[in-house]
Order: structure tokens, then C-alpha cells, then sequence
């Protein structure tokens, strides 16, 4: 099998020889789709329409894709026909409108967070809070739900769309404006791509302003027996790292500035120099057969996560101290540090969990939690976390999407998601060493199942596994899903743009 290459001259479909792979930003061996016949990658909105237009004339399935930056192998069906669109050179922006603080601006399929970040500041506006981590689309970002971390601002991406264009499965472009009664629009704001393909979105935007951040650690049962929503409400966005070996969390806050405070802090989540990577990378291989390493691992990342992970832009030397200040954009998300490379570069890899529950039950799920990680000493295989941030923790308040993971629409799992939700992100390291697995791989599994039956959890759809899926439908809400899928059916009849979580889901 080939593995994923771009290829050129869009519309001349010949057949390969062979199928090609489509891998997630993890590379090879991180399949998000293991067999496609052909990857597209257009120019213009123009191309993407002919392109599904004649994909569609033949019966191929189609699916978007941006950087491919999500986890597993659910971005398609398992159809070896499918076809992948991939947006990246569709990246134009325009249509700035600013007044009095507040306005909009309008970003094609490809355009990424950074890029949209660093136009806006050359004009004096930014993306408020509704910022993802990474190198992502914006159009990637809205199909899927995604979102940062905040109870007091609206933080899922989709929550700042005004309009989008979606390419459905006749390869006509069917435009929408926001409408938050309206079932279309809906189904639109967490589209998992089974409308077609968001070709362009209007997304709101404020003018340019500065933000602190600051980090403090908290003993582990002073978050666990905390007022969560108390903690965490008053700031425009806030998260906890939790260092479950070292008993720890630390809890990250930002808040305006005025804009004319000084500094320049930059982020980067996942910058690492090459000592660093190939040092990383052996001591967590050496825990995948043994308990200790993994908690000296964590000791070790703990240590460097309480120093702040910001440089300052212009100089690019290191920020040492707490609270650190800059624009938005780079404060919040930042990007690589000038000379680094990230993490999965250096066979850095991970897999995740990330469910959201009721903030109103955040602190019964935390204990339940450290209940299992318990367990697994007592069991004398003792777990921690392996990812040189520990578990993140984030927050959303709620917005009405039929298949957001905020919504306050409830099924059979009734519960109170009128004060937002707590979303639990458990990424952990994937041994480069024999068959990959963890060290007990199996608690991992107990870990879902039981979050997932004892809670009324909902999944992230772009970090979890097929089986988490699957054991989630009992979740969700049924009305919505149904009324999804009445939509979709409008969209694309033809089912062009199915795939498995769309299958998993029962929404295809
Ligand atoms: C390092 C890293 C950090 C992340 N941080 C966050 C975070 O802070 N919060 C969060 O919620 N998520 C986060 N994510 C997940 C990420 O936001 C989603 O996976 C997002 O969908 C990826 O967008 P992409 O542009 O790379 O799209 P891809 O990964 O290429 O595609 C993701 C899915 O969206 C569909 N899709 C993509 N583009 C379109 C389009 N134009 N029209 C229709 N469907 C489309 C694809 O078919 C696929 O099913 C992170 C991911 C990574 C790798
Ligand atoms: C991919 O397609 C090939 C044939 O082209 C087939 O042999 C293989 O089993 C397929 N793999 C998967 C995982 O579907
Ligand atoms: C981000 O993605 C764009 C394509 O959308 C690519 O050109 C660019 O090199 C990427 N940047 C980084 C830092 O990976
Ligand atoms: C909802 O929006 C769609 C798309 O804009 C439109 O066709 C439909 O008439 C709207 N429905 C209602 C009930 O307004
Ligand atoms: C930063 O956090 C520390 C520890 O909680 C606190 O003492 C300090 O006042 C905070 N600074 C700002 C600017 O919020
Ligand atoms: C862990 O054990 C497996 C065999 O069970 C082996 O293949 C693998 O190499 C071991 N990992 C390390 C880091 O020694
Ligand atoms: C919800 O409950 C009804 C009645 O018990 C059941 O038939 C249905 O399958 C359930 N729906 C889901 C999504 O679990």
C-alpha cells in the first residue's frame, strides 16, 4: 500500500494500481482512513464543486479534510473508493468588517487558525475566544465541534459561525445564516462533514486585545472537592492540567488586558527541541512494561509544565515567570517556537479519550477517576499519565448544536447541562516499542467503559476511538440524531459524505 501522497491535477481521475492510505498528523502508521482511491487537492471552491460533482456522478464517496489533525481511523467510511478533498490551498480570506469592536470576516475551506490569527492582527482584529490548538482549520474545526475552554465565553468554534457555504451532495452551494431555531442550521454547527463539505465560513471577530495568563498548582483533593464552576466561571478562560502521580493539578487562567500592556508571550503546547524529543521519547519507552518509569516521567514533565510553556515572540527567549502577557491569539494558542519541531516529529505519539460531562458532575467523575487509578495500584499496576501535559481538563459553556457536545438537549440520560460542561482529555503516550501497547492497556478500556455507563458523557468526535463511539450512542439524544439525519437527508441523499461516526451513529 501506498502511503498518503498528494496528488495533483484534480480532475484527471485515473485508477491507481493501488489504494493509498490516508494518515492523520501522526504519519505513518495513524491511519484516518486506511484505503482511498484518489487525493484531490483544488484551489479554488470552483474545483471542489467539480470534484464532487463527479464523484458523485460515479457513486465514489468524498470526504474533506484539512490538516488532518485528529486522532483515529473514523474520518471515513470504509470504502476503499472514497475520495479526499484536501482543502489546504483553498485558504482565501476577505470580507473584513470591524466597527466598534466587533465584526466579521470570511475564511474559505482551508485557512487555518494561525493564519486567520496572524491576518487579523495585521488589522487589528482577532478570533475572540473560539480558538483551537494547532495547526487546524477553521472549516475542520466548525464540522467537528470543536472548542477551547471557558464557562464564561462562548468557546466552541462553531458558536462564532454567521454564515456558511456548504458544497452538498450535488456539488451545489447551499448558503446559511445563522439561525439558532432553525433545525438546518442545527445540524450545520456540528456537521461531522455529513452535509458536504463547508466551503466557506463568516465567522464574527473583535477587535485586537491583549490577555494574561497565569498558572498555579492546587493539591489534587482541592480541586476534586472544589466548586468547580465557582473556580473556574470568572475568567474568560481557564483549564487544569492534572498530574494524577503527583497528586497535582495546575489550574491555567487568562483575562483581558488593557491593550497597551507590555509583553509578547507566545505558546506552544507542543514545541520540543531534538535533546528533549529523543530524551522524551526513551524515558516514556521504557515504562511500557513497567510502572515506575511512568511516574518519574510525570515528575519530570510536572516540573517543566510549572515553568510557563510561552516564549516572547520577537526575542524568542523563554518567559519565566508567571503571569506572562500578549495578544490573544498568541497567548492562547501560539504556535512553534523558531527552530523547534513538534513533539509527533520526534515518534512522539498519542492516543486520547475525551468525554464531557455536566459541570454539575465534574467532581463525582474526577473521583471516580482517581477511584480507577487507585484501583490499578492496588491491582499492582499502577497507571499514570504520559503526556508531557498531563490530563487536560477543559470547560464549554453550553451552545445549541444538535450534535455539540454542549448542548443541553437530553435523551434517554437525563442531566443538567444548563451551567456547561467539564470536558475530561486524556491523552497518553504510544510506545514506538513492540506491539505498541500501553503499560496496562486495559485499564484504559475499563477507564471509558465505566465514565461512559456511570455518566451521561458525551464524546469529542474527533478524539476517540470507533468503540468509544459505539458505546456512547446511549448518550445521546435520539430526537436530535433523528432530526440530524433529516437534515443530512436533504443535504445528500446520496449518502457522498458518509462515515463511520456518521455510521457509529446511526445518522447515515
Ligand atoms: C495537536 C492538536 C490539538 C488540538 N486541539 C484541539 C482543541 O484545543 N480543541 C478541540 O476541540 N479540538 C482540538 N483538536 C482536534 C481538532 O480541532 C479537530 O480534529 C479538527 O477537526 C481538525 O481539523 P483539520 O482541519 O485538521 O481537519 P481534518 O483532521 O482533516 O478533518 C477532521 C474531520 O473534519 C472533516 N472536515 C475537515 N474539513 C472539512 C470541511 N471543510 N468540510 C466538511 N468537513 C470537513 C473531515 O472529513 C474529518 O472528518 C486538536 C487536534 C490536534 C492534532
Ligand atoms: C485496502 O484495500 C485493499 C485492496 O485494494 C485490500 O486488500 C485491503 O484489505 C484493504 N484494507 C482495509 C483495512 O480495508
Ligand atoms: C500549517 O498548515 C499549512 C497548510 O494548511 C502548512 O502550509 C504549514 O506549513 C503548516 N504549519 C506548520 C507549523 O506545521
Ligand atoms: C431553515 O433554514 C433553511 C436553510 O436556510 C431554510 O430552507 C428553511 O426554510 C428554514 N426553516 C425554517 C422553518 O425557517
Ligand atoms: C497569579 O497566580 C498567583 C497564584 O495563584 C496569584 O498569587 C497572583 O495574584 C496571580 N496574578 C495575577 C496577575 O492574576
Ligand atoms: C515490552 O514487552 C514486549 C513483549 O511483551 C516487547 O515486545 C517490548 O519491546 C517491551 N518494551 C520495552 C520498552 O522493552
Ligand atoms: C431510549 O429508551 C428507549 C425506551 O427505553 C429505547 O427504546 C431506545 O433504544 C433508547 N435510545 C437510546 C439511544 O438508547
Amino acid at each position: 500500500m501506498v502511503s498518503f501522497a498528494v496528488l495533483f491535477g484534480a480532475l484527471s481521475l485515473f485508477q491507481l494500481g493501488a489504494a493509498l492510505t490516508y494518515n492523520t498528523f501522526d504519519g505513518d502508521g495513524f491511519p484516518a482512513c486506511y484505503n482511498v482511491s484518489k487525493v484531490y487537492r483544488p484551489s479554488t471552491v470552483n474545483e471542489i464543486q467539480s470534484i464532487v460533482k463527479d464523484a458523485a456522478s460515479k457513486g465514489l464517496p468524498v470526504r474533506a479534510s484539512g490538516n488532518g489533525h485528529m486522532w483515529y481511523d473514523t474520518m471515513c467510511s470504509d470504502d476503499p473508493n472514497t475520495v479526499i478533498i484536501k482543502t489546504d490551498a483553498v485558504n482565501q480570506i476577505s470580507d473584513l468588517v470591524l466597527q466598534n469592536g466587533v465584526g466579521s470576516v470570511v475564511v474559505e475551506a482551508g485557512a487555518t487558525f494561525p493564519q486567520v490569527a496572524e491576518w487579523l492582527h495585521a488589522r487589528g482584529a482577532s478570533l475572540s475566544y473560539t480558538l483551537v490548538n494547532w495547526n487546524i482549520t477553521i472549516a475542520g474545526a466548525i464540522a467537528m465541534g470543536a472548542h477551547r475552554s471557558s464557562l464564561r465565553e462562548d468557546s466552541q468554534v462553531s458558536s462564532a459561525a454567521l454564515a456558511l457555504d456548504i458544497i452538498n451532495g450535488n456539488g451545489d452551494i447551499v448558503h446559511l445564516e445563522r439561525d439558532q431555531t432553525n433545525d438546518t442550521w442545527l445540524a450545520a454547527t456540528t456537521s461531522l462533514g455529513l452535509l458536504g463539505v463547508i466551503a466557506r465560513a463568516k465567522i464574527a471577530v473583535v477587535a485586537d486585545f491583549k490577555v494574561y495568563s497565569n498558572q498555579t498548582i492546587l493539591d489534587e483533593e482541592d480541586v476534586l472537592n472544589a466548586d468547580l464552576y465557582e473556580q473556574i466561571s470568572p475568567y474568560v478562560t481557564a483549564n487544569y492540567w492534572w498530574w494524577p502521580g503527583q497528586k497535582k493539578f495546575h489550574l491555567r487562567t487568562y483575562g483581558v488586558v488593557p491593550i497597551d500592556t507590555w509583553g509578547n508571550a507566545f505558546q506552544s503546547t507542543f514545541s520540543v527541541t531534538d535533546v528533549e524529543g529523543n530524551l522524551a521519547l526513551s524515558l516514556l519507552n521504557s515504562g511500557q512494561n513497567a510502572s515506575l518509569p511512568n511516574f518519574a516521567t510525570e515528575a519530570v514533565f510536572y516540573g517543566l509544565w510549572s515553568a510557563p510553556n510561552f516564549h516572547d515572540k520577537i526575542t524568542n527567549l523563554p518567559l519565566l515567570f508567571w503571569p506572562v502577557y500578549g495578544y490573544a491569539y498568541d497567548v492562547l494558542i501560539g504556535g512553534l517556537y523558531p527552530g523547534q519541531k513538534p513533539e509527533w516529529d520526534y515518534n512522539l505519539h498519542g492516543k486520547t479519550l475525551e468525554l464531557a460531562v455536566p459541570i454539575t458532575q465534574a467532581n463525582a467523575l474526577l473521583k471516580r477517576v482517581r477511584e480507577l487509578f487507585d484501583q490499578s495500584a492496588k491491582d499492582g499496576m499502577a497507571v499514570t499519565s504520559t503526556y508531557r501535559s498531563g490530563i487536560n481538563i477543559k470547560f464549554g459553556k453550553p451552545f445549541d448544536s444538535f450534535l455539540g457536545q454542549t448542548t443541553e438537549r437530553v435523551g434517554n440520560r437525563t442531566a443538567d447541562w444548563s451551567k456547561g460542561a467539564m470536558m475530561f482529555d486524556f491523552p497518553s503516550f504510544v510506545p514506538t516499542t513492540g506491539d505498541h501497547h500501553r503499560y496496562n492497556e486495559a485499564w484504559y478500556a475499563t477507564l471509558a467503559k465505566t465514565l461512559i455507563d456511570e455518566f451521561p458523557v458525551r464524546p469529542h468526535w474527533t478524539k476517540n476511538t470507533r468503540d468509544i463511539f459505539r458505546q456512547s450512542v446511549k448518550n445521546l439524544d435520539q430526537d436530535s440524531l433523528n432530526r440530524f439525519a433529516k437534515v443530512r437527508e436533504q443535504f445528500d441523499p446520496k449518502k457522498t459524505f458518509r462515515s463511520i461516526v456518521g455510521e457509529i451513529i446511526g445518522v447515515v
